[in-house]
């Protein structure tokens, strides 16, 4: 969480910066600032809100300088307010930092530094870490450089940090544990971000600086460094990610965007890998290690949030076509409990931003016990992909609006293929079954683009149920996750307190709830559990509950059933969810709109988790 921006070079920075950060906005934007130096001294604007609220505060200000850093916030420690907003300047005025991540000890370093008669300005993590560097430099009479790397020392927790000093208006000293930090290289100048999308139009060689590294950042100079002060060669990689690529295209909100560019993220999701023709799955990184994954003992998949959802399909997917027990754990528990790890587990990690905090270090541990681990990622270069000994990306293209949506389908598109490929080698899936599921992935952009086509009557139903209070979505086996991923979807955006259950536990207690004010979404197209489903539509419908269902197409009898329902194309069961979550999703979308809702920055929320 938190969008950090920097900038050193030639041209005006203040610009660069602002534009930065409403890329990153989606990273948490509770509050923006930025901190310029001019030559003759820091200039620090700083606001609780959006980056267009700074923008309007700054209206008539000094904003020149060619050199400066900016944040966009997501609340840790201290309120949301203009006084917990970064930069914080230290005691004496003359460094700024930026901070994402949380520094766990900062308690006892305030302390500290509070005794030596140290006061502070803030309820922030960050502004104690400010002053302990600026103390250290004091103390040792050392340079900035080498304040920061004896205090990170000191420091346990996450943090990508950028500095910059009154006296030294041209550099930019930055580091990074746990959170992510890409710089980019120009001539005569140098960008810095959470990700790459603030330098895209400038450069296109990017550097991705590693946990307890450091560096020293000036328009001509990049200099790249451990904690131990040894020099380290960056190594310089070109971006393939276009500028198009981050933007609405005519979209009122990038959440629609992504919904409808579904069939097209799912195409090149499974392009040049699935070929129903030959029979065959082309996945390198799986290859590598498909001995190990068909040979494991157990499959230990670990997400959070929508890529749990993933894993929970999946979950399904690799037991039915592999014959490998699986179990789906949540990354924040998992990395706390101290699981027992087995030689011969594979660990699988799911991550649309590879940087959510609680998957790589659920992972990190999972490693250093010697499990395989293998990545299902989306962002190219993140964290959890280079933590990872292979994967697959799911090749979805940017996702910028909070709620994941086109992730989700391409994780299940990229899991199935998994599934299907180690099944195929390990001959637990008979041949016919086998061809006929790659011919029914290959299908599946075609029908979500059917789906988009028909889904007119979501937007009615979206202002018919706009004001319920609660929801419940249901559903069995493939579809119980969907459910979950449904419940989730409409919390985020619309703030409707929303519950997903498989529909058979349904009875052990949320049935309580029903009653002729309560939206009941059925995620019921036919499959296996199809009988057992309506059997608990029934149910609800007896107790007058309103009944919304996603069934398949031409399927009257439950449709009958239904005071609304949409249509999904007739489906294998097993790539049945990449279809019957999509009218979830736009459901969510309308509500969230229909309430006149910021859907893709729901309050409190912010994209990337990179604080556990
Ligand atoms: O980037 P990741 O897939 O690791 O993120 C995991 C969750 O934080 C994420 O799915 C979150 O639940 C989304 N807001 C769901 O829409």
């Amino acid at each position: 969480m938190c969008g950090i921006v920097g900038y050193t070079g030639h041209r005006e920075a203040y610009p660069i910066i602002i534009k930065g950060l409403k890329r990153l906005e989606y990273r948490g934007y509770d509050s923006t600032g930025v901190a310029l130096n001019n030559g003759s001294g820091l200039n620090v604007y700083k606001k609780k809100g959006k980056v267009a609220e700074l923008e309007e505060a700054v209206i008539g200000k000094d904003l020149h300088a060619h050199i400066g850093i900016g944040h966009t916030r997501w609340a840790t420690h201290g309120e949301p307010s203009d006084r917990n907003a970064h930069p914080h300047q230290s005691a004496s005025g003359k460094l700024a930092m930026i901070h994402n991540g949380i520094i766990e000890n900062y308690t006892q370093l305030k302390k500290e530094l509070i005794s030596k008669g140290y006061y502070f300005e803030s309820d922030t993590d960050t502004e104690v870490l400010l002053n302990f560097i600026e103390e250290i430099r004091k103390n040792n009479q050392c340079d900035l450089e080498e304040a920061v790397r004896i205090a990170l020392k000191r420091v346990t927790g996450a943090y990508v940090i950028l500095l910059i000093d009154e006296d030294d208006p041209a550099t930019i000293i930055a580091a990074r544990k746990g959170s992510p930090l890409v710089i980019g290289i120009g001539k005569g100048e140098h960008f810095l971000g959470s990700d790459a999308s603030p330098m895209l139009e400038y450069t296109k060689e990017v550097v991705y600086v590693n946990d307890y590294e450091l560096a020293i950042v000036k328009p001509d100079e990049l200099i790249l460094k451990n904690l131990g002060n040894e020099k380290l060669t960056p190594y310089v990689q070109k971006l393939d990610l276009e500028l198009a690529a981050i933007e609405k295209g005519g979209y009122e909100h990038f959440m629609l965007k992504e919904i409808v560019e579904q069939p097209q993220t799912i195409y090149d999701c499974l392009r040049g890998r699935l070929d129903p023709i030959e029979g065959t799955i082309t996945m390198s990184g799986i290859q590598q290690y498909a001995e190990q994954i068909m040979n494991a003992n157990r499959i230990v998949i670990v997400a959070c949030g929508t890529s749990w959802h993933a894993g929970l399909v999946a979950e399904y997917i690799f037991e039915e076509l592999c014959r490998i027990n699986v179990e789906v754990e949540y990354a924040s528990e998992f990395r706390y409990r101290n699981p027992v790890i087995n030689k011969g587990d594979v660990i699988l990690a799911i991550s649309q931003s590879g940087e959510t905090a609680d998957t790589l270090v659920a992972i990190e541990n999972a490693k250093s016990k010697g499990a395989i681990l293998l990545g299902v990622v989306n962002v190219v270069g993140s964290s959890i992909a280079r933590t990872s000994h292979a994967g697959a990306y799911t090749h979805a293209g940017p996702e910028i609006g909070v709620a994941s949506t086109k992730a989700f389908t391409a994780q299940l598109a990229v899991l199935t293929m998994i599934a299907l490929k180690i099944g195929y080698l390990k001959g637990s899936i008979p041949q016919e079954r086998y061809m006929n599921l790659l011919n029914e992935l290959q299908q599946v952009p075609e029908k979500v683009a059917w789906i988009l086509k028909h889904s007119a009557p979501i937007k009615a139903m979206a202002e018919k149920y706009k004001d319920a209070r609660d929801f419940l979505y249901l559903g069995r086996g493939y579809n119980f996750p969907v459910a979950l991923e449904g419940a989730l979807k409409l919390k985020e955006i619309s703030y409707i307190h929303a519950e997903g259950y498989p529909a058979a536990e349904m009875k052990h207690g949320p049935i309580a709830l029903v009653d002729d004010q309560l939206p009941v979404v059925f995620v019921a197209t036919r499959d296996a559990y199809h009988e057992k489903v309506m059997s608990n539509m029934q149910e609800i419908k007896a107790r007058k509950g309103k009944l919304i269902a996603v069934i398949t197409e031409g399927d009257t009898a439950t449709a009958e059933l239904c005071d609304d329902y949409i249509e999904v194309p007739e489906a294998d069961e097993i790539v049945a969810p990449m279809l019957s979550v999509v009218p979830l999703q736009l459901l969510a979308y309308y509500i969230g709109v229909a309430k006149e809702l910021d859907v893709d920055k729901p309050r409190n929320l912010a994209k990337s988790v990179t604080v556990e």
